[in-house]
């Protein structure tokens, strides 16, 4: 077995922006897509100082989103690493909302997004294995083993379909 000094811990990275008219649907609400976005720097930026390359993202999982984001709001989405395999990395972003005006902070989404790292010539590229100790860096690293997996699968069973049908799905 590997001895867990050889293993790196991942850091949380955090990142902060302010919703302005221009990121929101004409009822001021922020647009999903702009969040997306934003978690997924967020979360590369996570799996780049992890791994010490450049990464890319290979698959995110779905996204529900349980809180409005309003104009006005500040946000906050935090990621880190919870997961790795030999060359990928699974990260975790939680994002939060506070509003200004009510002082009300709330959980707005969370998702898990699969990067790849990469090295000088664009080729996928080993990341150092991760420290997993405390209880909740377990679950979470349980969980992210889940998302891997379907992941994987999803990706095997549209090759296989597509190579059936001659045709890209
Ligand atoms: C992601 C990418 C590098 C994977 O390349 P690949 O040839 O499939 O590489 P490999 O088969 O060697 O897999 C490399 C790692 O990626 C993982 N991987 C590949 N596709 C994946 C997917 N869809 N979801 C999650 N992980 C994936 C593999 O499991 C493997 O992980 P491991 O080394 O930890 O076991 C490649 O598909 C790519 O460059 N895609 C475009 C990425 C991009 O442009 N993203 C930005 C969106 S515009």
């Amino acid at each position: 077995m590997m001895s867990q000094t050889a293993h790196k811990k991942a850091e949380t990275l955090s990142s902060w922006d302010l919703v302005f008219p221009n990121d929101a649907n004409p009822y001021g609400s922020m647009f999903g897509g702009r969040l997306m976005a934003l978690m997924d720097k967020v979360g590369a930026l996570a799996g780049a100082n992890y791994a010490g390359t450049v990464v890319t993202t290979a698959s995110t999982e779905a996204m529900d989103f349980k809180h409005p984001i309003r104009v006005g709001d500040q946000i906050e989405a935090r990621a880190r690493v919870v997961a790795v395999g030999r060359t990928s990395m699974v990260i975790k972003v939680d994002v939060f909302s506070d509003s200004p005006l009510t002082g009300e902070r709330h959980h707005c989404t969370t998702a898990h997004f699969n990067f790849v790292a990469l090295d000088s010539a664009g080729r996928p590229a080993p990341v150092p294995p991760l420290r997993v100790e405390t209880a909740q860096e377990k679950r979470e690293y349980e969980i992210a083993q889940i998302i891997k997996q379907k992941a994987l699968l999803r990706k095997q069973r549209i090759m296989e379909t597509e190579a059936a049908s001659g045709e890209p799905v």
